[in-house]
């Protein structure tokens, strides 16, 4: 399968319409400040993938990590930045807020770099809505990532012969049996982002593609206030009883450490948990496994992290291109990605270095594309713009921190939603 993605392109014109050479930089002068918020084990091992593929391309890397998993606190400290008239070069941003920028006219005309590289031809559709406005390049792509997954600790399910759930109640029975063996069945960390994330796959799990479609992309009042919405938040409920005392702040590389460290049997989250469990030295189908989160067999939620570039002064533009230049190539979509856990955001890159849950991404993505069962990620900014996002975020974290009962969470998503808007 050489060229995973290639159905994901299909409809989208070339409009690059300022072509030029990226131009050479000269390594005294040139230099990138990229603000990002890749700062667990995993994430780093891959940022150094980028920087060190730029730094032997003659450009230095001035780091500006913001942590805080999600990227929220990445994105306050951006505004700060921008509004002291001190924006970076490059900035990791998803979906929405990338649209957000460009409006606001603050990001660099990628055109010509694009154009000639010939972006228009390998990014998928799905990742140009977003890295594209009016008709000019803004950002790099530099993966897809997925957020309806389970990592699982496979010496637990072994020792307690559990079966890769496939359903709702095959996934309760499942962390029945883990729990009554003593482990902490659900690893979580009670912040916002990480619930809306299982927020994410319950929603799909109970109402499927053009329910999760309905809520969280046409913020249908009747889709959010529907009985299926009221089953989604019992199901967070229920997924409540499954988490430990100390669920509550907790980072979500921390909770994937409990996976790791055989202390707890599950944890759902977006593939970058990936890039833990191979930073701890563990493989897929040995020491972890990787399968859907129950019920959304067949449907992906993606997000994808971009760089947008902000217009910086003639001087920082050269190193800038090289950037995207660098952030483009194939064999470093390969390299960077294996790493990070998540898959190309080019179609012809091969599947080849990647693991098996790797290859499972990215087949599956292909599929749901072709399915049209491929959808943006709510918590990950590729559903809604920001202000709904947020005000989802609050709803879920009221409900799941026992706030509001699952009739009051539906009332309130409504017009949480409603005020967003
Ligand atoms: C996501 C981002 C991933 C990962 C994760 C946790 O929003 O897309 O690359 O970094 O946050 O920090």
């Amino acid at each position: 399968m050489k060229r995973y993605l290639s159905k994901l392109t299909g409809g989208v014109a070339v409009c690059a319409i300022m072509i030029g050479a990226a131009g050479a930089v000269s390594a005294a002068d040139s230099s990138v400040e990229v603000l990002h918020w890749w700062t667990s084990g995993g994430e780093a091992s891959a940022l150094n993938v980028l920087k060190e593929d730029l730094e032997s391309n003659g450009v230095a890397w001035k780091d500006m990590p913001v942590a805080g998993g999600g990227g929220e606190q990445a994105m306050t400290v951006l505004r700060a930045r921008v509004t002291a008239g001190n924006a970076p070069t490059a900035v990791q941003m998803l979906g929405f807020d990338i649209q957000d920028w460009a409006a606001e006219g603050a990001l660099a005309d990628l055109n010509a770099v694009a154009a000639k590289e010939g972006w228009d031809d390998v990014v998928p559709a799905a990742l140009q809505r977003f890295a594209k406005h009016d008709g000019k390049w803004i950002s790099a792509p530099v993966n897809v990532h997925s957020t309806n997954w389970v990592w699982a600790n496979k010496k637990i399910f072994d020792e307690l012969g559990i079966a890769q759930p496939t359903s709702w109640d095959e996934l309760v029975a499942a962390l029945d049996k883990i729990k009554g063996a003593g482990y902490t069945a659900v690893a979580h960390g009670g912040q916002p982002w990480q619930d809306a994330t299982i927020f994410d796959a319950v929603v799909m799990s109970v109402g499927g593609p053009e329910f999760y479609k309905k809520a969280f992309v046409d913020l249908d009042t009747d889709a959010l206030g529907s009985d299926q919405m009221k089953e989604a938040f019992d199901r967070m409920a229920t997924l409540r009883s499954y988490v430990d005392d100390n669920f509550s702040g907790r980072d979500w590389n921390l909770a994937s450490a409990m996976v790791i460290e055989g202390k707890a049997g599950v944890q759902f989250m977006g593939d970058w948990a990936k890039g833990e469990f191979l930073k701890a030295g563990q493989k897929p189908e040995e020491d972890f496994l990787c399968f859907r989160f129950p019920g959304t067999q067949g449907t992906v939620t993606f997000n994808s992290d971009q760089f947008a570039m902000f217009s910086v002064g003639e001087e920082g533009q050269a190193a800038q291109v090289k950037l995207a230049s660098s952030i483009m190539a194939p064999s470093f979509q390969s390299a960077f990605n294996v790493v990070k856990g998540s898959v190309p955001a080019r179609t012809d890159v091969s599947d080849e270095a990647f693991d098996a849950c790797g290859k499972k991404g990215m087949k599956e993505l292909a599929a749901a594309n072709a399915s049209g069962k491929l959808y943006g990620s709510m918590a990950h900014g590729h559903a809604a713009p920001a202000a709904v996002k947020n005000g989802i975020y609050d709803v879920v974290t009221a409900h799941f921190n026992g706030e509001f009962d699952s009739e009051t969470a539906v009332e309130e998503l409504v017009s949480a939603v409603e005020v967003a808007q």
